[in-house]
């Protein structure tokens, strides 16, 4: 075996870790892995391996690093804008007020938070469950703190943000604790909390998109944005084909902004605009 074989680290980490690096482009995986492993000092996948297998905060960190989960607020603004006004009141004129919304591969929280807030405009806080996932268990636990740095607030309307977070005074600051190694919270200056109304309205728990049994039925509403583009066409593929089956008929799947269905019509999806499909059969 050669040292820096990808299809022995592929192997490897599926047996550690239960991803499946085959359903991610090889190129940019391949090149983020090389680049951790470079920084510490390793220079075969056998040592990064072993490593691995014995230091829970290397494994930590790999599944930072190969995870990539910058999110923010209301990402794309244009499109939340379109959620506001067409998406929204569509869902609820087809399905009712009580809606059941999933946030697939969710990050730090900003999206179902963001989708908690969008439906506020629309719906009683009480009546709205988001339902948000995602495959990294420590970034569950940033979304479920719900502390964020300004920057990652920039898209909030101006009514919501001061409605619903609230800047953390010094003390309040200090006594941030850091979630796994190198949480940027840690070295804030200026953080704000979401507040416990709009978290409370979401349910979190660790699912890996490429796993059939972590996919359930009848959802109104699906958004997966800014994941699918590190997965291969054929990954993208089938998970594409999984949400069908996961939303209701007429059930609206909202993707990222540089993302697109391929072959969508074949799949039983209809195009609302280039982020927002729809179960059509
Ligand atoms: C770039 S973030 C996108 C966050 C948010 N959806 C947004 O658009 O701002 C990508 C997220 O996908 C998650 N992810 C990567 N592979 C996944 C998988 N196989 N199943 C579920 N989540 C996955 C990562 O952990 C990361 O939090």
């Amino acid at each position: 075996m050669a040292v820096n074989d990808y299809g022995y680290l592929k192997d490897q980490i599926l047996k550690l870790t239960k991803v499946d690096l085959n359903a991610y482009k090889e190129a940019q995986m391949k090149r983020r892995i090389d680049q951790l492993i470079t920084k510490k000092g390793i220079r075969d996948y056998p040592t990064y391996i072993k490593l691995l297998s014995t230091d829970r905060d290397a494994m930590e960190e790999f599944l930072n690093h190969f995870t990539i989960n910058v999110s923010e607020f209301y990402r794309n603004p244009d499109q939340w804008e379109f959620m506001d006004k067409e998406v929204i009141p569509m869902l609820i004129q087809r399905f009712g007020k009580n809606l059941k919304i999933w946030s697939a591969a969710c990050s730090t929280g900003d999206e179902p938070y963001s989708l908690v807030m969008a439906l506020s405009k629309h719906l009683p806080l009480n009546m709205i469950r988001i339902y948000a996932t995602d495959i990294d268990a420590t970034i569950i636990q940033k979304a479920k703190r719900g502390i964020y740095d300004e920057k990652s607030l920039a898209g909030v309307p101006k009514d919501l943000k001061a409605k619903y977070f609230r800047k953390l005074n010094d003390k309040e600051m200090d006594a941030v604790k850091p979630i796994g190694e190198s949480d940027p919270v840690a070295s804030l200056k200026v953080a704000y909390a979401v507040s416990d109304e709009i978290k409370s309205r979401v349910t979190f728990k660790k699912a890996n998109l490429l796993e059939p049994r972590d996919y359930m039925k009848d959802y109104h509403m699906i958004v997966c944005r800014n994941v699918l583009i590190y997965f291969t066409e054929d990954a993208k593929d089938q998970v594409f084909r999984r949400f069908h089956d996961s939303l209701v008929h007429e059930g609206i799947l909202f993707i990222g902004s540089t993302e697109q269905i391929t072959g969508y019509q074949k799949m039983n999806y209809g195009r609302k605009n280039s982020f927002f499909y729809e179960r059509l059969d």
